[in-house]
């Protein structure tokens, strides 16, 4: 999948539009100073600093199935219950959190609606369970501009428009079939200026999430001619990449 990799590879590609998410998802959750919150899927723990600021390090627990990103969570915030798990099997008891959240990470579970379940299941009855996902089937998540590319470049390549929740109104659908309450969805923007072309492209060749995986499948030819491609469409910067998210909420 493209996530067993360093800390500092992930925040460079996703976590930059990762962190601009990060506040606004936890307010459209509905999160609240005196709340316990899980954070699934944490990664590297972008949006589990977001929650650590503002409930403090014993009212957070994270979870991820990468073994480098839980390392690196855990050393960045030391005094939070960071554990190594898929959201299909959680390891807590039912009902310990007052919310669960999911950020950038329904898209990749293997089961969507069971993930969702759990996340239900460790919340109080009532408790929030939110999940965002990029817009990637309309084009306008952070990585837009690369998978068009890669599709002209690449007819047949496997891009991320077709993942569980990454089309309008699917993650509404996939709270609803987990049997949550009052599902509300939205849309959440991110949107961020790179300087340069190069400080866009660089990030892709670290090997992060399928994008990445895609980049170091090709071999040397084809992969300059992905990223002249994008030089091209994009320019030598600066330039705004859009990176919209959508966004659903629900009670357990
Ligand atoms: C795009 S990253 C998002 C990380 C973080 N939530 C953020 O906002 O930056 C996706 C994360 O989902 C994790 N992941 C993949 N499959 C998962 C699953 N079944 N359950 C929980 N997390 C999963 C990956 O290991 C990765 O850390």
């Amino acid at each position: 999948m493209g996530f067993d990799v360093a800390a500092a590879a992930y925040d460079a590609f996703m976590g930059r539009y990762a962190r601009r998410l990060s506040a606004q998802f936890v307010e459209f959750a509905g999160v609240a100073a005196d709340q316990r919150v899980l954070d699934v899927g944490c990664g590297p723990g972008t949006l589990t600093v977001e929650l650590v600021g503002r409930l403090g390090p014993a009212s957070v627990a994270a979870v991820d199935p990468s073994g480098s990103f839980v390392e690196a969570a855990r050393s960045r915030m030391p005094g939070v219950d960071i554990r190594r798990a898929s959201a299909e099997a959680l390891p807590f008891e039912s009902a310990s959190f007052d919310a669960a959240v999911a950020q950038l990470v329904v898209h990749f579970m293997p089961d969507p609606v069971a993930g969702l379940r759990e996340m239900a299941r460790v919340t109080r009855i009532g408790g929030a369970i939110a999940a965002s996902v990029w817009d990637h089937a309309g084009g306008f998540g952070p990585l837009g501009t690369f998978w068009s590319v890669a599709r002209e470049v690449h007819p047949g390549v496997v891009d991320e428009s077709n993942l569980p929740g990454a089309r309008g109104g699917h993650l509404s659908q996939l709270f609803e079939a987990a049997g949550l309450a009052s599902v509300i969805e939205t849309s959440l923007v991110a949107d961020l200026e790179h300087p340069t072309f190069e400080e866009w492209w660089g990030p892709f060749t670290h090997g992060v999430g399928p994008a990445g995986a895609y980049v170091q499948s090709l071999d040397p030819g084809h992969r300059a001619a992905l990223r002249d491609r994008c030089r091209t469409v994009l320019g030598d910067g600066p330039f705004v990449i859009p990176a919209r998210a959508w966004a659903a909420r629900g009670q357990a």
